[in-house]
């Protein structure tokens, strides 16, 4: 029951980035290659959140070499935090599909196609990323980082039972229309996000698909996460037990 995709089909791709200066060119490239190669439209939406390190510029100069239409640039003026970047991202993008991606190329865009037939197949409302199924997995990361990712998911499949593999990755296929419905029921806005996302989604009823990724952790910069967000993701954990 292979659904044809509609000619009108197009794809916002949401990229938060703060501090990705060295990364961004790859990133943006791999995307342009990857979308010119499957054939599919698409858009790049660049969330700069004021990046010391200039990303904004590199970001330009992108634009310049690609193309206006090809790379939108969305930037606020200061560091607001991920879960607010996506909600201020999708009010500018123009595609009835979101894909959300990290900048650091954590995410590779080799997936992307697979995400897109996966959602084609079944009309996934979400097709999610997942390291924790087949052949997905986790490269570069230490002890401690693996351990804490592990925790977040196990403790939350036990409380929540949400129903998919990997809640706190944020590699994702959205439909538009669902991603506003997800971004108006959910409470959190730091790290959590993701995995409150996951868990709306269900309750919500609608359907996800899952496409094993590898998440291979950045050459270039510092991961942004830190002690506050993992305070942050316990609290917000225990908020949606309460509530939900
Ligand atoms: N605009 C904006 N504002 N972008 C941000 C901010 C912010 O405040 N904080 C981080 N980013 C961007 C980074 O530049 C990167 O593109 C992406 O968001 C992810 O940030 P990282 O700092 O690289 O996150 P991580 O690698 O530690 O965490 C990843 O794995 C987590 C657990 O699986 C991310 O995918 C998380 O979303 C995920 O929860
Ligand atoms: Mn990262």
């Amino acid at each position: 029951m292979a659904q044809k995709s509609s000619t009108k089909d197009k794809y916002s791709i949401l990229l938060p980035t703060y501090n990705e200066r060295e990364n961004l060119p790859l990133i943006i490239w791999l995307l342009v290659k990857s979308f010119t190669e499957s054939g599919y439209d698409y858009e790049v939406i660049v969330i700069d959140d004021g990046s010391p390190d200039g990303t904004l510029e590199i970001a330009q100069q992108l634009q310049d070499i690609y193309g206006k239409d090809k790379i939108v640039l969305k930037p606020r003026a200061k560091k607001l935090g991920l879960g607010t970047a996506y909600i201020h991202g999708i009010k500018h993008a123009t595609g009835n599909f979101i894909i959300i991606m990290d900048a650091d190329l954590s995410h590779h865009p080799k997936f992307i196609p697979e995400f897109i037939k996966t959602q084609q197949e079944n009309d996934y409302d979400v097709v999610s990323g997942t390291r924790y199924r087949g052949t997905g997995g986790v490269y570069g990361w230490d002890f401690k980082r693996k351990l804490i990712s592990r925790g977040a998911n196990y403790v939350t499949q036990i409380l929540l039972r949400p129903g998919a593999s990997d809640l706190t990755g944020s590699f994702r296929l959205y439909k538009k229309d669902v991603l506003h419905k997800l971004i108006d029921a959910c409470v959190s806005k730091g790290y959590v996000f993701q995995m409150e996302m996951i868990i709306r989604a269900r309750q919500l009823n609608y359907t996800i698909g899952e496409v094993p990724i590898t998440f291979v952790d950045r050459v270039y910069g510092e991961s942004k996460l830190g002690g506050n967000e993992i305070i942050g993701f316990v609290k917000g954990l225990l908020t949606l037990f309460a509530t939900t």
